[in-house]
């Protein structure tokens, strides 16, 4: 939830990390510092709120010459667990001497009684966080080799940790190490670059290192060493990254929301590409390993996710069960672990997550390993902890999300979940002609979603229309329902707007009771099973006085005379209509908050990948 970025090369270092922290703010932005080697000396500049504030600080309050000598330090931008985000909660953090100053990501669990053993020695802290306690216990630790007393520090905690350290007695050199938290080391040209996340690597070079679980390494500007925490050493390859700095640019659009919802015409012809074989009727999805007695003996599949990528599991429930005649169940992957889960040999367990590093998704992967269940991911950062954990899986291809509210990761997840149902479902229900024909709707989608794009000023004026409002419902029915879901959290989390999800029938099993005169709802009255039946809530919900925007069917009149305001969606398959239906919502979403003047990419209290429980 927090972003770090270390630099040792031969570039001005105080600008090459708040660059880099720019890149990761949409990983946490609530406070933030750097902190440099000066000519031996170790100087630190943070401030609470954005990078922006850090980089005003810094300018303000350190020589020009520090800018442009300084070629080594480490960087952070917070999403404040333990402490609030004021200066002196923010990283980096220093150990007893001031000579040593530590970034972390994740959560140190037994800092309280590591912070009472430091104090009974002495040791003085500043700040809530559990971090200044591990660059304490760091600090005491070092009897004059920093990687030595990083390794047995790391041994004495309990938790998760990214971490990168420096010290003014080692100014050669930082050390990086993970546990359950990401780092990525980047190998440039007389420079090498630490990060929690590629985007910040991503304008110096292309290759880089992942770390493994308990892995740390000792890296200059020529070298990475990497070791367990035994100090035994161990070979990780370098990777290349699949995109450049460019893909993580807004490139002209206001924000990156826009941006991304704007590429999904893109993303989802790279999530589909080469992945329908309209030979068999099938998709061909080589991540999953299944084999086709593999996938013919399963008898249940079962979808974990939070957020957005929950409910894109919602959707493919309802894919699994129409397509493949399989059982399907979605469960919230933080419910898991704590609910004994009967899970088994024959449930395929599929872990969707855009970021690959969510807590809850991590432990439900782990648990349902426990349990001896197939375990699969479907992630869109390569590379990323439960795409590595899970080692089989699909990718959704959809390029670096860097907006806080996912767009095109959910479109592109529901689209290779439909992939995957069809493909179950031609080992059980589906002719090779009824596969063909459901392929060529898989492959529509992008087209689709380019139609829903080209309404985007007419959805901006309606959207305007309804930015006063306070509250809104959306209602769906089927696989519409899960978009209704998804409607409303977009709508909140980017708004600010209380908007809530329901099942169209359920309104009147109590929401109702709220509807006043002007109140919004969103409706999903598209054309598919179930629409007349969503059209009589509809009414029901005039007659008390609520506004209807519906997202209708192209040319369904009888759909458009019931609302007040409606966008239209391409007519297709009901499971395929998922996807340019909340592409509508994505940027009716997208404008209300933007009509509210909201900070669209970076919401407040969020943060983009949610790496605690
Ligand atoms: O990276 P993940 O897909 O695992 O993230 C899950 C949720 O945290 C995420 O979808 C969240 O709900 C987004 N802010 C929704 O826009």
């Amino acid at each position: 939830m927090c972003g770090i970025v270390g630099y040792i090369g031969k570039a001005d270092a105080p600008s090459v990390l708040i660059n880099g922290l720019r890149r990761l703010e949409y990983r946490g932005y609530d406070s933030a510092g750097v902190a440099v080697l000066d000519e031996g000396r170790l100087v630190i500049a943070k401030a609470p709120g954005k990078v922006a504030a850090l980089n005003e600080r810094a300018r303000a309050d350190w020589p020009a010459e520090r800018f442009s000598k300084s070629t080594m330090g480490i960087a952070h931008t917070r999403w404040a667990t333990h402490g609030p985000p004021t200066e002196v909660n923010a990283h980096p953090h220093l150990d007893q001497s001031g000579d040593v100053a530590l970034v972390h990501n994740g959560i140190i669990e037994n800092y309280r009684s590591l912070r009472a053993r430091m104090e009974s020695k002495g040791h003085h802290f500043y700040s809530e966080t559990d971090t200044e306690v591990l660059a304490h216990l760091i600090g005491d630790c070092d009897k004059g080799d920093l990687f030595q007393a990083v390794c047995d520090a790391l041994h004495q905690v309990e938790g998760t940790f990214g971490i990168a350290v420096l010290s003014a007695r080692e100014p050669e050199k930082i050390i990086t190490a993970r546990r359950g938290s990401p780092i990525v080391i980047g190998v440039g040209d007389g420079e090498t670059i630490i990060a929690s996340d590629a985007a910040a690597i991503l304008a110096h070079t292309q290759r880089v290192i992942y770390l493994d679980d308990n892995d740390i390494a000792i890296v200059t500007a020529e070298s990475i060493d990497i070791r367990d925490l035994n100090n035994i050493p161990v070979t990780r390859e370098i990777a290349e990254l699949a995109y450049d700095a460019a893909a993580a640019e807004k490139g002209g659009f206001e924000h990156f929301m826009l941006k991304e919802i704007h590429e999904q015409p893109d993303a989802l012809s790279n999530a589909i590409r080469g992945r329908l074989d309209f030979n068999l009727g099938s998709s061909v999805l080589a991540g999953m390993g299944t084999s086709p007695r593999e996938l013919a003996e399963l008898g249940r599949v079962v979808l974990v996710g939070c957020g957005t990528s929950l409910h894109a599991g919602l959707v493919g429930e309802y894919a699994f069960e129409d397509l493949a005649d399989i059982e399907a169940e979605v469960q919230q992957a933080a419910e898991f672990r704590y609910r004994n889960p009967i899970i088994g040999s024959r449930d395929l367990v599929v872990a969707i997550t855009q970021s690959g590093e969510t807590a809850d998704t991590l432990a439900a992967v782990r648990e349902a390993n426990q349990k001896g269940a197939f375990v699969m991911s479907l992630c869109n950062v390569v590379g990323s902890t439960i795409a590595r954990e899970t080692g089989r899986g699909v990718y959704l291809h959809a390029g670096p999300e860097i907006s806080v509210a996912s767009t095109k990761a959910f479109t592109c997840q529901v689209a290779v979940l439909l992939m995957m149902a069809l493909k179950l479902g031609r080992g059980r229900r589906f002719s090779r002609e009824d596969g063909r024909n459901f392929a060529r709707e898989i492959e529509s989608i992008p087209a689709l979603v380019a139609k829903v794009l080209l309404q985007n000023e007419r959805i901006s004026e309606i959207a305007a229309s309804y930015a006063h409002n306070e509250h809104a419902f959306f209602i769906g029915r089927g696989p519409m329902y899960p978009v209704a879901l998804e409607g409303a959290l977009k709508l909140k989390e980017i708004s600010y707007i209380h908007a809530e999800g329901y099942h169209a029938a359920e309104l009147k099993h109590g929401p109702i009771a709220l509807l006043v005169e002007g109140t919004p709802i969103i409706a999903l009255a598209c054309d598919i099973p179930g629409k007349d039946k969503t059209l009589g809530n509809i009414e029901e919900c005039r007659a008390r006085g609520a506004r209807i925007l519906g997202i209708v069917t192209e040319g369904d009149l009888e759909a458009a005379e019931c609302m007040d305001d409606y966008i239209t969606i391409p007519r297709c398959h009901p499971l395929v209509a998922t996807v340019p239906a909340v592409v509508a919502l994505q940027l009716f979403s997208y404008h209300v908050a933007r009509h509210r003047g909201c900070e669209i990419d970076q919401p407040r209290n969020l943060a983009k990948s949610v790496t605690v429980e």
